[in-house]
């Protein structure tokens, strides 16, 4: 079983982790930090990630950095700023890790109009990773993670019509389709990778069943009732392996999709996922989900 002391040695190289003040990406960052990167602590609130890094630094013994950035995904505009503040300071970017996400808030947009979760969980990402490509492109064998979850699944394709919650507001439904949203996204960002002859690789994970603050909208009596259909149920550390064996392991392919390898993948060790619908390679809809993203993001990744 792959556990974080299997990670190669890391210094020098340079990562940003969003969402990563809490839960499995906080664990992620720290467990690359421990490895030796110089990790961007991209999320939203400055003292909570002032925080995370106390927090890190009093029980990790990392010889990499950690560096506050703030970027809130749920405006267009904020991730532009994130990205130009970020290229001031480096000069290039080896590890992506696109682990922010917001599970089944109540109704609400974006800045820019969009179902939260979609907006923050796909398409801020989308926005990310291509202002930063550049950055990526000039590292050795650059790394982009994008987390999923087994919800993807569920997803039955993507509404176009409704990415901006002009019908009725189903909150599982919109996660699913966010979470599809981002496999297809890594799918096609390795496809269209590969087909400039890009060193650069785009690699899935999802962290099982982890318990963290991803729950928070679920209410206490409700969120115990959930967790116990589960046999088990993972902290954040294991939760985080998926990401950093897919960020880190020589084996990885681009395309490849990471989870726990136990039942069901609701926990484990890190495997190939098995999570495959149509929809998750539909090139059709691949194309469309782009071209929808770059079309509303205003970003082109390979101009
Ligand atoms: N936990 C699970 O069982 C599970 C299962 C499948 C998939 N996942 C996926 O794993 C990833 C990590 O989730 P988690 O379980 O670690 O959840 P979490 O503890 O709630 O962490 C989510 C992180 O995303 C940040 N975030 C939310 N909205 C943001 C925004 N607009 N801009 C920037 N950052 C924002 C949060 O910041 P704040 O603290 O400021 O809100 C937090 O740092 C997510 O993509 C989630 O969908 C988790």
């Amino acid at each position: 079983m792959w556990k974080t002391k299997d990670m190669p040695d890391l210094s020098g190289k340079v990562a940003i982790v969003t969402g990563a003040n809490t839960g499995v990406g906080f664990e992620t960052a720290k467990a690359l930090y421990e490895a030796g990167a110089s990790v961007t602590i991209a999320a939203r609130d400055k003292q909570k990630i002032k925080q995370a890094i106390e927090r890190i630094r009093a029980t990790g013994s990392g010889t990499g950095s950690l560096e506050v950035g703030i970027l809130d995904l749920a405006s267009l505009t904020n991730v532009r700023h994130f990205a130009d503040q970020f290229k001031t300071r480096y000069e290039r970017l080896d590890l992506l890790i696109n682990n922010a996400g917001v599970m089944i808030p109540p109704a609400s947009k974006t800045e820019d109009g969009f179902e939260l979760q979609f907006g923050v969980n796909f398409l801020g990402h989308f926005a990310l990773t291509g202002f930063l490509l550049p950055l990526l492109e000039k590292a050795a064998r650059a790394r982009v993670v994008t987390l999923s979850s087994g919800a993807a699944i569920r997803a039955e394709g993507i509404d176009f019509d409704n990415l901006k919650l002009e019908k009725p507001y189903d909150a599982w439904r919109e996660y699913a389709v966010s979470k599809l949203a981002d496999v297809i996204f890594t799918n096609e960002l390795n496809r269209r990778l590969q087909e400039k002859g890009s060193g650069v690789l785009s690699v899935a994970a999802h962290p099982g069943v982890t318990r963290t603050d991803l729950q928070r909208h679920i209410p206490n009596d409700e969120l115990e009732v959930l967790l116990a259909q589960f046999d088990n149920v993972m902290e954040p550390w294991q939760g985080a392996l998926p990401t950093l064996f897919a960020a880190t392991d020589p084996t990885v392919k681009g395309g490849d999709f990471y989870g726990p390898d136990g039942e069901h993948e609701y926990v484990g060790y890190p495997a190939l996922s098995k999570h495959s619908t149509a929809y998750m390679h539909d090139r059709r809809l691949a194309t469309d989900l782009w071209e929808y993203a770059e079309s509303v993001t205003g970003v082109n990744y390979f101009q």
